[in-house]
């Protein structure tokens, strides 16, 4: 995946497709693909939208003459509800564009697709349990490709880790379904904090998840980000809502109550490239706590020397340091574009649209991209 194909979250990415017609071009089929494979299941207005721009010649000609990165559908559709596009027909969406068409070309050039999601972070719960447990000391965090730096507040979330039961488990055993779901449920909640104060991120889990008793301790968080968002900045709050797919209001909430906790204490946030800035944000991190680097969405936007570049770092901070290393990212990292794996016993084909989650490098589960489920390996 090159630089122009940010993520690997439904939708979200920039892959060609082979679901036009032979006649239409790439960006074409970029958009139709969108609204056809990726949309449908998550945004009907983004299927709606994207399948429209997909048919509209003249659109297509314009988005052309952006730069390739700038192409991506989730760029203009988020630029456009950034400017106040509200949920419609393509025809109105389409009327939008043409009166906002310039307002809309400034935000995608000067805007990048930066989706900060803490529902991340009930997947890395356990893994970052697990460390804090083992080195017996709380944890010190550095998040590489941060964006607003909300998925440095495992902390301060609350988290609700279902356990998947067998359709009908309930039926069959004559109990009633929501006391079977409640029996699954482990709920755990942040040191301190007024119920109502925290998102509650839920996950569906399978296999034999280490889930915590309790949350562990933070003690220094910082991230590292190309273009750090500001969570004291309006206009980048609004483009970190407008980055949330139109239907997903659930989304939207849990987004506005992590920027709330974001806000009080606003994370330490390093503006550059992660590989130029990971060693020296690491000598800041406090001795005595157990240091964590992790990631979730962002090796794709680095190419292939970028990434082993990274791991090299990574080796070194941990046998420097004791580093640990927690990456969740999608099947275009672990598949690289020479046709190597980085994980070899690792099966490309089980991720299906889900992220591998490797701590300290080896294999620990499989994960929704949005925090969503956690499959333990
Ligand atoms: C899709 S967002 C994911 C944000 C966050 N990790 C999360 O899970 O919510 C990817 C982020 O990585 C950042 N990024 C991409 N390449 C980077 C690099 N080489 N160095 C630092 N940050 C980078 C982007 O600016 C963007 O904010």
């Amino acid at each position: 995946m090159s630089p122009a194909e940010p993520e690997a979250v439904s939708g979200e990415s920039a892959t060609g497709s082979d679901t036009g017609s032979a006649t239409e071009s790439d960006t074409a089929q970029w958009y139709r693909h969108c609204g056809t494979v990726d949309a449908p299941g998550s945004s009907p207005c983004y299927a709606a939208w994207t399948v429209g721009i997909a048919g509209d010649a003249e659109l297509i000609r314009r988005i052309d003459r952006w730069p390739h990165n700038k192409r991506q559908p989730l760029l203009i559709l988020a630029a456009a509800r950034f400017l106040g596009a509200q949920v419609s027909p393509y025809r109105d969406f389409r009327i939008f564009l043409e009166e906002h068409w310039a307002q809309v070309s400034d935000i995608v050039l000067s805007r990048a697709t930066q989706t900060n999601e803490a529902g991340r972070c009930a997947t890395l719960l356990p893994s970052l349990a697990q460390i804090s447990a083992v080195e017996d000391r709380p944890l010190a965090l550095i998040e590489v490709g941060a964006s607003a730096g909300l998925a440095l507040f495992p902390d301060r979330y609350g988290y609700e880790f279902v356990r998947a039961g067998a359709d009908g488990d309930a039926a069959e055993a004559g109990t009633d379904p929501a006391a079977a779901a409640e029996e699954r449920t482990t709920r755990l909640l942040p040191a301190g904090a007024a119920p109502g104060m925290y998102p509650v991120l839920r996950c569906v889990t399978s296999g034999p998840v280490p889930l915590p008793a309790e949350v562990p301790r933070v003690v220094w968080r910082a991230g590292i980000d190309l273009n750090p968002l500001d969570v004291r900045n309006p206009d980048d709050v609004a483009w970190l809502e407008a980055l949330v797919w139109p239907e997903q209001e659930f989304r939207l909430e849990r987004l506005r109550q992590a920027i709330a906790i974001a806000q009080e204490r606003p994370p330490l946030l390093v503006a550059g490239d992660l590989n130029d800035q990971l060693v020296a944000l690491a000598g800041r991190a406090p001795a005595d706590a157990a240091l964590v680097v992790f990631h979730s969405a962002v090796m794709a936007y680095l190419d292939a020397a970028g990434r082993s570049r990274f791991r090299l770092t990574m080796a070194n901070l941990a046998a420097e340091r004791g580093c640990h290393w927690l990456s969740n990212e999608g099947h275009t990292v672990v598949a690289q574009a020479d046709g190597s794996n980085v994980v070899p016993e690792m099966d490309d084909a089980r991720l299906r649209g889900r992220f591998l989650l490797l701590q300290d490098g080896e294999p620990a589960a499989i994960t929704g991209p949005h925090g969503q489920s956690l499959e333990w390996l």
